[in-house]
């Protein structure tokens, strides 16, 4: 892979950088994390060139570090995305992503009909990995969708 030679958003002394999450998908990982409701600094750029996606988005929070399980909700909307930690300008560590074997009140059920929707409850799906292939069942009405599914009829 060609190494991106410069930096197209300045760098941050401490906290959090969300790296080759793929075009279009950045704003929805803002949305996951509620990251649109902090008041640490957070620098965005969206569109980015990517030697390796060709477009990329990108998110950098300060002062805010994500748990490995955070992380591992990313892995669903962009697998290969890295995940950054910053300590006083050094990248001391790089989460692995990996996907989490259930998802608890992220997403809600695309089955309009799951009771879910009607109750204060929280949604979650058990993730199903077949190959490549990631899908999640419903806990409530044991429905499988395709994670395209879920995450179109969640943005
Ligand atoms: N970064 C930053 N502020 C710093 C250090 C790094 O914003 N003080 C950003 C870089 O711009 C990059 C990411 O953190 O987007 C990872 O940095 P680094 O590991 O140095 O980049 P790469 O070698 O390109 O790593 P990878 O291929 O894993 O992205
Ligand atoms: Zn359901």
């Amino acid at each position: 892979m060609v190494k991106e030679t410069q930096l197209k958003v300045e760098a941050i002394k401490n906290g959090t950088v969300i790296d080759h999450i793929p075009a279009n998908i950045g704003i929805k990982v803002l949305k996951l994390f509620n990251i649109d409701g902090t008041n640490e600094r957070v620098t965005i750029g969206l569109n980015l060139p990517s030697s390796a996606l060709g477009a990329k988005d990108l998110i950098k929070i300060e002062n805010v570090f994500l748990t490995e399980d955070q992380a591992n909700q990313l892995a669903l909307y962009a697998p290969k995305a890295t995940v950054n930690q910053i300590e006083n300008y050094e990248v001391v560590k790089k989460l692995n992503l990996s996907l989490p074997e259930f998802i608890s009140a992220i997403f809600k059920c695309p089955n309009s009909n799951c009771i879910s929707h009607g109750e204060p409850v929280n949604s979650g799906f058990k993730v199903l990995t077949k190959k490549s292939d990631i899908q999640l069942k419903c806990k409530y009405c044991e429905k499988v969708f395709s994670r395209q599914i879920v995450t179109e009829c969640n943005s």
